[in-house]
């Protein structure tokens, strides 16, 4: 991480998070004190990335204990209209279960308000030590030579510490072992081109942006030796689900045998889902597509096929890093020891 840090918790108060709607043109910090505000914050992709919505959802239940008192009612309707906000991401529902799990442990209103705001500090704390230990994992995978390219943000803005398969780059490119990142744009949203060549400008790693749909070429030409993400979701016989495009990136990667790499933590693994047909894939508005922020390209009234995600069968994925090691086909039995050890 270089200087920006994409939350900061205030105990009591709120959180101030950096709104990535504006990045990279303007760098500024809004103050979010209520669950309503959190939820458009979520919405709205201020503030994203599968593990850094774990940590703001966990602040948000902090902050409902503030705003709407910490009794079992109030923070469990705090929950839902917090989980319903982004359905994809694992971590955002079971980070906001662990909070209210940690509630019901105290006693009294203002010992649960505490506890609250100790867990949101700790979720960012253990995420940056996740981080760490995922990055030290992936640096060897095989193919991490020369280029490779990735899709979406995955960040230090994705995570709050330094990120998942950013995270794994960086320390490749650090130990020597590449010398370039190839990063699509990610439409609708531009995640790539916004933030992930802001993150790689930040860290002097030499970028290349290239649109969505010339990563196919890419791939076929041989100029990358792997192709990493993140992922939202990863079940129990490894479908992994992660931003919208991915599934077509390690289909060309597999097809030029080119090794297709997930970077994710353990938190991101529902071993309760048997397979990717039963990953909720979150659906965004028709305005997304076909222009973006205010200006409009495509004549209005059509309407938009807009997933914000899709889902990459395991068979196309050829590792995928946690903060214990690095998971290898079969998926299945590799992930339900780890679940079963992590709890
Ligand atoms: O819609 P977004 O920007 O939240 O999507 C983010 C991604 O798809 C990331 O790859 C994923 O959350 C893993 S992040 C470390």
């Amino acid at each position: 991480m270089s200087g920006y840090t994409p939350i900061r918790i205030l105990p009591g108060e709120g959180i101030e998070i950096l709104d990535q709607t504006l990045l990279p043109h303007e760098e500024r910090y809004l103050r979010l004190g209520t669950v309503a505000e959190v939820a458009e914050a979520i919405r709205s992709l201020r503030v994203r990335g599968a593990p850094l919505l774990g940590v703001t959802g966990a602040s948000g239940m902090a902050i409902a204990g503030e705003e709407r008192g910490a009794g079992a009612a109030a923070l469990a309707e705090a929950a839902t209209e917090l989980k319903a906000t982004r359905p994809t991401a694992v971590d955002l529902g079971a980070t906001i279960d662990e909070a209210l799990a940690a509630a019901e442990g105290a006693a009294r209103q203002d010992q649960r308000r505490a506890v609250l705001w100790e867990f949101a500090e700790r979720a960012l704390t253990r995420q940056r030590e996740r981080d760490t230990a995922l990055a030290r994992h992936g640096r060897e995978l095989p193919g991490l030579e020369g280029a490779v390219l990735t899709h979406c943000n995955t960040g230090g803005l994705a995570t709050g510490g330094a990120g998942t398969a950013l995270a794994v780059i960086a320390e490749a490119w650090r130990a020597g072992r590449i010398e370039r990142c190839f990063a699509t744009e990610t439409r609708p949203l531009l995640q790539g081109a916004r933030l992930t060549m802001w993150e790689l400008g930040a860290l002097g790693i030499p970028g290349t942006l290239l649109p969505d749909t010339a990563a196919a070429s890419l791939i076929a030409s041989g100029a990358v030796s792997a192709v990493i993400t993140g992922a939202d979701r990863i079940v129990a016989n490894g479908d992994g689900a992660n931003k919208v495009g991915t599934y077509g990136l390690a289909a060309v990667a597999a097809r030029h045998g080119v090794p297709f790499y997930l970077v994710a933590p353990i938190s991101t693994f529902d071993a309760n889902t048997p397979s990717g047909e039963a990953i909720p894939i979150e659906f965004r508005g028709d305005g997304e597509v076909g222009g973006f922020g205010d200006e409009r390209w495509s004549p209005d009234g059509g309407g938009a096929y807009n997933p914000a995600f899709d889902v990459t069968p395991a068979e196309l994925i050829a590792g995928i890093v946690t903060e214990t090691g690095v998971l290898r086909p079969p998926y299945g039995p590799a992930i339900a020891a780890l679940t079963a050890r992590n709890g």
